[in-house]
């Protein structure tokens, strides 16, 4: 099959959708791999490393588009890419289609197929082309924290872990998934006082059982929240209810009975937010303070660190990605349920049910082409 690797072109964009050692991989099964030049330079990969493991460089993103058969990127198409994607071409990207029409409608009227990362679904209703950004904001989540919690950045001052003879910090974690195990892993290898929050009385159990002994667990309610603000240095919040907008954990009234230099860090923010003052920032200007507590709510966490985020992702993705390359995506999907549920759109049909509720447009099952 001939793969194209388009530059990324969102603001602040620097991840890429292939690394040199994919292109390696996609090859050895026999496919054409076409890069645009610089696309991996924001992530540290060189046009060189590229050519070197037999990509084929290609000067423009119309050059990319115009050859591909399959499309592998990072970010949803914007509005500039979208007259470049043609009929039949497979898509394989982020596209997050339930929550932006306009390229939900420009992607009908492609005809293209696509296949969307964030619905590739394991049998345990786990999404694992979204697992490993989690891992990534979750780990993120207690580095901006810790920093923030310096006294020049408006903190309360505080060493995360402390020193012999000087208490850690208290940190508290709203949601024990994925963002909340990893920021828990992370804080208490610094020698943080943690505690995480949860709904699920099965997962505070298993974190129970995994966790070292300076994280404890607790049932989460307004009553034990209450209670936790009043003294913990740093608060993540990396809640999801899956489809819905994020619980409002911490209200604004609240903010009263935290300590000043409090640092909050929401990671849930692209899920609304699960602290009431959560409005989304970015990278150029991360933080807001209210009430002396410092807001942390950057919407895209990993962009920060592209060179980690790219290989976690596309450790992910590869394999994925082979599957669609040698059997093409309708027997790809065929003999692979995961891959087959990130099927949204083919060839101007919505195939996937979340986004045709979401606009209201037809929905046509699967079984027209699978
Ligand atoms: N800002 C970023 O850059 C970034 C990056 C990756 C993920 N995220 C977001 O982080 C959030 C968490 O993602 P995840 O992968 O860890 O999800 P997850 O599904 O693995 O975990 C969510 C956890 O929240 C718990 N929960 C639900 N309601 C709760 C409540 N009222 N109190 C306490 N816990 C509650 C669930 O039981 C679950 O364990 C999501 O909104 C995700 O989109 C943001």
């Amino acid at each position: 099959m001939i793969i194209g690797v388009p530059k990324e072109i969102k603001n602040n964009e620097n991840r890429v959708a292939l690394t040199p050692s994919g292109v390696k991989e996609l090859k050895r099964h026999g496919h054409q791999v076409f890069v645009q030049k610089t696309a991996g330079e924001g992530s540290g990969f060189a046009d060189e490393e590229y050519t070197s493991v037999g990509a084929e460089l290609l000067p423009t993103i119309e050059d990319v588009y115009g050859k591909a058969e399959m499309i592998i990127k990072v970010k949803e198409p914007i509005e500039a890419e979208y007259q470049l994607i043609k009929e039949d071409q497979l898509v394989f990207t982020y596209f997050h289609f339930a929550s932006h029409e306009p390229l939900t409608k420009a992607m009908i009227d492609s005809k293209a197929v696509c296949l969307a990362y964030e619905t590739v679904e394991k049998a345990d209703r786990s999404l694992p082309l979204l697992v490993p950004m989690s891992e990534v904001a979750g780990r993120m989540s207690i580095q901006q924290g810790a920093k923030y919690l310096e006294k020049p950045l408006k903190g309360r001052g505080i060493l995360l872990g402390g020193v012999p003879g000087v208490r850690p910090a208290k940190v508290m974690i709203l949601g024990g998934g994925i963002v909340g195990t990893e920021a828990a892993k992370m804080a208490a290898g610094m020698g943080a006082d943690v505690t995480i929050l949860d709904l699920s009385l099965p997962r505070l159990r298993y974190l129970d059982d995994v966790m070292p002994a300076n994280v404890k667990t607790l049932m989460s309610s307004e009553y034990n929240i209450r209670e936790m603000i009043k003294d913990h240095d740093l608060i993540i919040g990396a809640v999801l209810i899956p489809g819905a907008k994020a619980p409002k954990l911490i209200t604004r009234d609240m903010l009263k009975d935290m300590r000043p230099g409090t640092v909050l860090v929401d990671v849930a923010v692209d899920q609304g937010g699960c602290f009431e003052t959560t409005k989304p920032t970015t990278h150029q200007d991360p933080t807001y303070i209210i009430d002396d507590v410092v807001h942390y709510s950057v919407a895209n966490m990993p962009g920060a660190v592209p060179y980690t985020s790219t290989l976690a992702l596309t450790n992910a993705t590869l394999p994925f990605a082979i599957q669609l390359a040698n059997k093409g995506w309708e027997k790809a999907c065929k003999e692979n349920n995961e891959l087959k549920l990130g099927l949204n759109v083919i060839k101007g049909d919505v195939v996937y049910k979340g986004v045709s509720e979401a606009f209201d447009l037809p929905y046509t099952p699967l079984d027209k082409y699978i």
